[in-house]
């Protein structure tokens, strides 16, 4: 009998699926190459779920004799090691961003005296347009919270913008860009204080409550499924930690950062002028400490973020409380800078991740924002926090539009700036 070779992300099983699985079957015994995680995730959103989730299913198949990790993008490692007398996939992949894995089949079979099939692509669904549906029937807390710990596993360097209302969250949510080779996209979302602040027209000097920003929060998790991870201020004190981080948890956040600070807390970006006071280590620990006793999850992250460099204090300060603080439990250190050179935190870096490679680093680049996601995955940051730029660019956009209305007396020059009603309308599911 004939081995058949199938590769498929298998997350959603849509009739597609069931028909390449059925004409496969037919030509002899048919083996899924199942992409694993870490396939998908430099060429596609992650899967709904989990790889070992996604093989119960598959192998429960009709038709479906074998399933085996796919571990790559690209069919020829696979079809190498099995050697399969022939590989079936949909005709969709001729043009489009599959032409080039086509060519490579072809390439393999032909060396291997394998056979290509192609059968038809069943018009109107594909795991792409399912991916919509997806959005729309949800995700559950659960599933969203662990994804942060999941896209961890399997992506060198993790992208999050930040997003302060529903309509901010959906940029984050849907914006995909052709890159080199993969789509280019965002991974999740930053709760920014700041953002979350100035958009109530507050400082950021955690004046707005816990449960006001859950309500913002609430807009955002009932739009969107990607990853949230929120900026906790400095906690405040253990016994309000312990309740910030269950009420997280509880909503689908997968990591909240809470910052070295004491006394009234300012934002960090201000200029050396406003002086900022950090928290005696010990005290600071307790609170990592108090947090992780708290959480209910395995998978939820309390991140630890470093002030010294922002109260002026050497490199070597943030070095001693970052190894402080991850002996106190923290999943993971932030440290921040407002140095336009970004060199302080190159130096952190590289000290921290010589002692600790498998603590993951955030990094928020709002002002050495010359250095690239590449540059600084290679000083070891694998988590890159754009903090505060939707919001940033929402406001001079505003400003213009209310400018030429007050300028003209009347809005058809600010027409140009405005996205017109009918796409505004469009733009949000079930808005027509
Ligand atoms: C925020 O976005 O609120 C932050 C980052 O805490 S920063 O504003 O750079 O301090
Ligand atoms: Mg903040």
């Amino acid at each position: 009998m004939k081995t058949v070779y199938v590769g498929m992300t298998g997350d959603i099983i849509h009739p597609g699926i069931i028909n390449i699985v059925k004409e496969g079957a037919k030509l002899g015994e048919l083996w899924v190459g199942l992409l694993t995680d870490s396939a998908v995730a430099a060429h596609k959103r992650l899967p709904y779920l989990t790889y070992e989730q996604r093989k119960a299913v598959v192998e429960n198949l009709k038709g479906v004799s074998r399933v085996v990790p796919q571990e790559e993008w690209s069919y020829a490692p696979n079809l190498k090691t099995y050697r399969p007398d022939i590989i079936i996939h949909g005709d969709d992949w001729k043009s489009g961003p599959l032409r080039k894995v086509r060519e490579e089949v072809y390439a393999v079979m032909a060396e291997q005296g394998g056979e290509v099939v192609e059968i038809p692509y069943t018009q109107g669904v594909n795991s792409s347009s399912m991916h919509q549906a997806r959005v729309s029937i949800g995700t559950t807390p659960d599933i969203r919270l662990k994804t942060l710990r999941r896209l961890l596993e399997v992506k060198p360097v993790i992208r999050i913008l930040e997003a302060h209302s529903g309509l901010s969250s959906l940029i984050v949510e849907h914006l995909e860009i052709p890159g080199d080779p993969e789509i280019r996209r965002f991974d999740g979302m930053w709760a920014s204080s700041l953002t979350d602040s100035v958009s109530k027209g507050k400082p950021d000097i955690e004046a707005v409550d816990l449960t006001t920003r859950l309500h913002g929060l609430t807009d955002i998790l009932e739009c969107t499924s990607k990853p949230i991870i929120f900026d906790g201020d400095t906690g405040g004190k253990p016994e309000h930690f312990v309740f910030t981080v269950r009420t997280l948890e509880r909503n689908g956040v997968s990591a909240v950062i809470i910052e070295d600070k004491a006394g009234l807390k300012k934002n960090s970006l201000f200029g050396t002028e406003v002086a900022q006071e950090l928290a005696e280590i010990p005290e600071f620990c307790e609170k990592i400490s108090a947090g992780k006793r708290a959480q209910i999850t395995g998978e939820f992250m309390i991140i630890a973020r470093l002030e010294s460099l922002i109260a002026g204090g050497p490199v070597r300060d943030a070095l001693e409380r970052a190894r402080a603080y991850v002996k106190a439990g923290a999943d993971g250190i932030m440290i921040h800078s407002k140095e336009k050179s970004g060199l302080d935190v190159k130096e952190f870096c590289e000290a921290f991740r010589g002692d600790n490679p498998h603590i993951p680093l955030v990094l928020v680049p709002t002002t050495y924002n010359h250095w690239t996601e590449q540059e600084l995955a290679a000083w070891g940051a694998r988590i890159i926090i754009y903090a505060n730029h939707l919001l940033r660019a929402s406001y001079p956009a505003m400003m213009k539009a209310a400018e030429l209305i007050l300028k003209h007396e009347r809005s058809l020059e600010a027409d140009p700036c405005c996205m017109p009603i009918r796409e505004i309308l469009e733009l949000i599911p079930g808005g027509k």
